[in-house]
């Protein structure tokens, strides 16, 4: 058991959108051999349909918005890659894919540097302490030095560099990487179209220097000064989050993705024993738990159901082991257990910590409950963000109710939307909180296609929530510019607020009234 856990790793990949993360995804599995040829995982607008990109307008839109679990054997070690949407408006998508790994990988665009969606996500990760390794791509065209993108990170976020390899040949003129563990080279040539891992040949520092001249002096002179600075890797500080591995490749022609992986399996960290609600960590052996990171329905036109993902932290899962419900104390089958890949799934009869379980037709159970064998543990609730978008929604035909019913508990019960309701408002016209307004826009999507009920959206101006108390509710009811409302999940009052300037105003005049932030988007 210990040692199927340690030969785990689980992470995700940060970035900001067209820094290369479904090319990167891609190449990944590629050199895992998860997967034949190159885009079978990766689907933009226009190009093949992909296994991490399911859903119509996620096509249309050539974007990623649902996450899925990628598994492959690299090694002797057992890879876990939880796809992250891209887009800024699921942040919180992504916060809770980010609080199911154990590592997170940082793609930078070299020409880009930090850019503001990697620059939000990192805070996630570093409000978990969750070690990053940072994979600066794109090195086959003109960007920036590769000293000043190190020096970016460590100005902007403070992580300080430790690169475990060193390009040869400045972006644009990319010849390959020095190996820092065994000072020599690694040329990268590149395969036609990209379709199998890159060609790799391997020289000793003489035979670079002699084929590659001032290029191979050049990042050799850079190495001596980043080893003068300190600027070596330390497992302990990687570990605790203080420092970042770096490595250069250009995901687009499989360039330094295997040397990606090597890292993440010779250091990237194995699942570690997870905190309970009163922070009592639980063994990795043992028996098992684990919790829902993530609840999907209609993954799949011909499957019409509802998977939830289970993130395993302690012992062995078994399909069929009937475990605890801890929310409810009730027990829970795991008959339908299985790993989803994309579109495709197959049964899974087996996890281990850091696996990812998809549980199918599990209506029972809501984001961030847990599950658990043998002693009863409970691991902390994922919080939601501060809502920032606000929408009336309402069935534009008034027969089909029960069905827009249906399919906003689904949508709210999924995380794809906060949903709050007022008696002033009535049940036929419910309120849709949004992080970002493309939430609003999936929700009305799918509530057409999925559940055939043809909706409108009447967009309100709030631009804030904060935490009230039925006293809040009574004095605020006859103020302009303010609102509150029930929300489903978690019966909590938010008072929807017009804007800053509004929210000074009611605290002053009311200095006792409970408005209380909600966690800010991270
Ligand atoms: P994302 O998931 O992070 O949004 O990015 P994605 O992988 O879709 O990549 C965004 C664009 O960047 C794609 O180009 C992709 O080919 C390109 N790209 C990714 N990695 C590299 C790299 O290492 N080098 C270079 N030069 N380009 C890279 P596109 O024009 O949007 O699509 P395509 O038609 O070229 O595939």
């Amino acid at each position: 058991m210990a040692g199927q856990a340690a030969r785990r790793r689980t992470f995700a990949v940060i970035s900001h959108p067209d820094a290369g993360k479904s090319t990167l995804t891609e190449a990944l599995a590629l050199h895992a051999r998860a997967i034949g040829e190159a885009g079978a995982v990766h689907g933009k607008a226009g190009r093949n349909a992909t296994v991490s990109d399911w859903m119509a307008i996620e096509r249309q839109r050539g974007i990623s918005i649902s996450s899925t679990a990628l598994q492959f054997a690299y090694r002797d070690a057992v890879i876990n890659l939880l796809d992250t949407p891209g887009h800024a408006d699921f942040s919180e998508d992504t916060y809770r894919v980010l609080t199911a790994v154990d590592c997170a990988v940082m793609l930078l665009d070299a020409a880009k540097g930090l850019e503001p969606q990697t620059l939000k996500l990192f805070e996630v990760c570093r409000h978990r302490r969750v070690p990053v390794i940072t994979f600066i791509n794109k090195w086959d065209r003109p960007g920036h030095e590769p000293l000043a993108l190190l020096d970016e990170i460590e100005r902007r976020i403070g992580l300080k560099c430790t690169p475990l390899t060193w390009p040869v040949g400045i972006a644009g003129q990319f010849h390959g990487v020095v190996d820092r563990r065994t000072g020599g080279m690694v040329r990268f040539e590149r395969s036609p179209g990209g379709a199998t891992a890159a060609i790799e040949e391997h020289l000793a520092p003489a035979g670079a220097a002699e084929r590659f001249g001032p290029d191979w002096h050049r990042a050799v002179e850079e190495l001596d000064l980043l080893t003068l600075t300190g600027a070596d890797h330390d497992e302990a500080a990687f570990n605790a989050a203080t420092t970042t591995p770096v490595l250069f490749g250009a995901a687009v022609a499989n360039a330094g993705v295997r040397q990606l992986l090597d890292v993440l399996v010779e250091h990237a960290p194995p699942p570690r024993p997870r905190p309970d609600t009163d922070g009592q960590a639980r063994a990795i052996d043992a028996p098992f738990s684990g919790f829902v990171f993530k609840i999907q329905a209609n993954m799949n036109p011909s499957h019409r159901d509802q998977i939830a993902f289970v993130r395993v932290c302690s012992g062995r899962f078994e399909r069929g082991m009937v475990v605890t419900h801890a929310t409810t104390g009730r027990p829970f089958a795991t008959k339908y257990a299985q790993q989803v890949f994309g579109r495709d799934r197959e049964t899974l009869d087996e996890a281990y910590p850091g696996d990812v379980v998809g549980l199918v037709n599990a209506t029972a159970l809501a984001i961030g409950d847990t599950l658990h064998a043998g002693p009863v543990v409970s691991y902390p609730p994922l919080p939601s963000f501060a809502p920032e978008h606000f929408a009336v929604l309402r069935a534009t035909d008034s027969s089909k109710f029960k069905r827009f019913r249906r399919g906003i508990e689904q949508l709210d019960a999924e995380g794809i939307v906060q949903v709050l309701r007022s008696n002033a408002r009535g049940d036929q016209a419910p309120v849709l909180a949004a992080v970002g307004p493309m939430q609003f826009e999936v929700a009305t999507y799918r509530l057409t296609v999925e559940f055939g009920v043809p909706t409108e959206l009447e967009h309100l101006p709030y631009r804030m929530a904060r935490r009230t108390d039925p006293a809040g509710r009574d004095t605020l009811q006859t103020e302009r510019g303010v609102e509150v409302l029930t929300r489903d999940r978690d019966n909590a009052l938010l008072a929807l607020v017009l804007d800053k300037w509004r929210l000074r105003a009611l605290v002053s005049e009311y200095p006792r009234l409970v408005l209380e932030p909600l966690l800010a988007d991270a």
